[in-house]
């Protein structure tokens, strides 16, 4: 299936910028809020990214001003914003990003489920929460899947697509094909605390000797710094079970258990 139409339900810090990621890729996004401020403010987020991104394409005499005023235009034209479901009956993939609560993602699944096409792919940007759990509130679960990006959603090239219980395969394939349509890197992962980069990003940091504050690391930026190569040196002789193709469920019993201290440095 291809997405002629996405919609993203929350216009938060994330629900913008993935909006944006979207209709840069020149795919007509809805963005859906409980409140016509956030939607604004949403849309005016979408405007000031591609701002910033043509702004520098001129800057460095890529294009002229007056292509990036035409590609502008291009970009916002297909971009709407909505405090209803009313532009969401010819949408084919939607993706949730309301506060990480899972009675809130519940309640927007089941109303999800009740406005959109059987045929679409109802996603979610979780971090952290159940996609299974959200699924539940369906009656669509196969089609139920976790598209997690990272912030700022713009620029970040990964998207974890995340499979729950019942998620089938065609919907993984979907959802890393829509991925990839709009610029980004999918890898696919079960349904594991952390998913892929947050789970090794606190193995890391948290398990592996990470500087400490005594040791002259003091800021969290510092941290991370220092945890980068690590990870990815560890993620690539460690983590058989998860790839930028292949679906996978099934965690490799050598996981690390996630710890809670190294849990609050990561804004993903
Ligand atoms: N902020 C990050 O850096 C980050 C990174 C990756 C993933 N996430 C995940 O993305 C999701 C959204 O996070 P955020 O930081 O954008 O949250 P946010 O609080 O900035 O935005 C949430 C938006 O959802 C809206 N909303 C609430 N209930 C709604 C409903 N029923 N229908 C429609 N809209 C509703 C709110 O009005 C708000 O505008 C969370 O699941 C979070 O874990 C966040």
């Amino acid at each position: 299936m291809f997405v002629h139409k996405a919609a993203v339900v929350g216009g938060g810090t994330m629900g913008g910028q993935i909006a944006q990621a979207i209709a840069n890729s020149d795919t007509p996004v809805v963005i859906k809020d409980v409140d016509q401020q956030f939607v604004d403010h949403a849309i005016e987020e979408v405007r000031n990214v591609t701002l910033g991104q043509l702004g520098s394409k001129v800057k460095k005499e890529k294009i002229t001003q007056e292509q990036a005023d035409a590609r502008l235009e291009e970009v916002m034209g297909q971009v709407t914003g909505t405090v209803s479901y009313d532009e969401f009956g010819d949408v084919d993939f939607v993706i949730e990003a309301v506060p990480e609560k899972m009675q809130i993602k519940q309640a927007v699944f089941a109303e999800l489920d009740a406005v959109t096409p059987g045929h679409a792919i109802l996603a979610s940007n979780t971090s952290s929460l159940s996609i299974s759990e959200m699924a539940e509130a369906t009656l669509r679960p196969d089609k139920v899947v976790g598209f997690h990006f990272f912030y700022p959603a713009s620029v970040m090239p990964l998207v974890e697509v995340i499979i729950g219980d019942e998620t089938s395969s065609e919907t993984v394939q979907v959802a890393s094909n829509f991925a990839q349509d709009i610029g980004k890197q999918p890898i696919t992962c079960g349904e594991v605390p952390g998913f892929v980069v947050n789970r090794i990003l606190n193995a890391a940091v948290g398990r592996s000797g990470a500087p400490r504050k005594s040791e002259g690391f003091r800021s969290r930026r510092s941290t991370r710094a220092w945890a980068a190569p690590t990870w990815l040196r560890w993620a690539r002789s460690s983590w058989p079970t998860c790839s930028a193709s292949t679906p996978s469920t099934t965690p490799p019993s050598t996981w690390p258990a996630p710890t809670a201290a190294a849990s609050t440095s990561i804004r993903a």
